[in-house]
């Protein structure tokens, strides 16, 4: 083969293996980069091992769940395939936070008996409590927990999961900035996991901003559905509200000093519900469908061009146990037939 098209061989070989990885059953699928959160509110929830079986059917290979569920965590036994990021309950922070005595027993009774057979990835240490009352206990929890799966040698990496709520100032995106809470809360976080380049966990919800504002903001751009810029930042063009988004969380972080630290998006997702023409499976199905494809497009936002976007759509199924309206509605499968909503795979 002529060189050149040698290279181009494997370009277009390196290509492929990029975006079609094969998940353990053995067909090829774009989605095993991609991540589901595994919301357990609801009344009428599919036992989970049918759960894991729908995750391996789509070649879902990594799942977050909001607390360490002992019935789903014994139902992820010997699927090691799948990456579980696993949540401390927002109300045991403030024992961890108080010393390593509970930190030692909350590892053992919540993660020790599982590690054998399930392949826990990230403990998320508190879930949108920075900023608020709450928000002091986390870095305490997070660096005792981080010296605890250090000394066990265990590649287990320990965060927390934050909001966009920490943004005080947030347009353009370069004039992102966090508030003054955010600033005495979380920039100690983020100092701390700088330090060994451990990514933050960020909720980003295009829909709410959308929907605080319809008729300012286009809903083709908030559900990134034109190539078109929309909003020009500098040098920095801008075609979809969730680059935006990450990209005012990437600035804001910056003017604290925090230079380059991986962002991971624990969340996002639009309803297919509750809020009339708003949320509909139709829009819906767009935004999350061009998620998708950003993630597995392997492509950066505007400011951080280099780095693909990793990332977890909320939510496997609608959660009745959720306040009424959109809250209920985020899921990509009814939980009743385990039907999907709309097509997304
Ligand atoms: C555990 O999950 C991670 C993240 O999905 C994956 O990269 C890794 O290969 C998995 N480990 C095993 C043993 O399959």
């Amino acid at each position: 083969m002529h060189y050149s098209h040698k290279k181009l061989f494997l370009f277009f070989l390196s290509c492929i293996v990029l975006i079609f990885n094969y998940n353990s059953s053995g067909f090829v699928t774009a989605t095993s980069q991609l991540g589901l959160n595994y919301g357990l509110l609801g009344d009428n929830l599919p036992p989970p091992s049918d759960v894991i079986n729908l995750f391996k059917s789509i070649g879902i290979t990594k799942i977050r769940i909001f607390d360490p569920n002992t019935e789903v965590l014994n139902a992820l036994r010997g699927h090691k395939d799948i990456g579980v990021t696993v949540g401390v309950k927002d109300q045991d922070l403030a024992a961890l936070a108080a010393g390593e005595e509970a930190v030692n027993s909350w590892f053992a009774t919540n993660i020790e008996p599982y590690l054998a057979d399930v392949n826990i990835t990230f403990i998320t240490v508190g879930n949108e409590v920075i900023p608020g009352p709450m928000g002091p206990q986390v870095l305490p929890a997070v660096q005792s927990l981080t010296n605890l799966v250090k000394s066990k040698s265990l590649p287990i990496t320990v965060t927390t999961v934050v909001a966009m709520s920490n943004l005080g100032q947030s347009y353009p995106p370069s004039t992102g900035m966090f508030t003054a809470q955010a600033r005495e809360q979380l920039t100690p976080v983020l100092n701390f996991l700088s330090q060994t380049s451990t990514p933050i966990f960020v909720n980003i919800y295009p829909y709410l901003a959308y929907a605080s504002d319809p008729v300012n903001i286009h809903l083709d751009y908030a559900i990134s559905k034109s190539e078109a810029v929309v909003v020009q930042d500098g040098p920095l063009g801008y075609s979809n509200l969730f680059d935006a988004m990450f990209d005012t969380f990437a600035w804001a972080m910056e003017k604290e000093g925090v230079k380059d630290l991986p962002m991971v998006v624990s969340e996002t997702g639009w309803p297919s519900a509750g809020n009339g023409d708003l949320t509909t499976p139709d829009i819906a199905a767009t935004y999350n469908g061009n998620f998708l494809q950003h993630v597995v497009s392997g492509k950066g936002t505007p400011k951080r061009p280099n780095s693909a976007i990793q990332g977890f759509i909320f939510a496997t199924f609608n959660e009745n146990q959720k306040p009424a309206g959109t809250e209920q509605n985020f899921g990509l499968y009814n939980p009743v037939d385990m039907k999907p909503i709309y097509k997304l795979f």
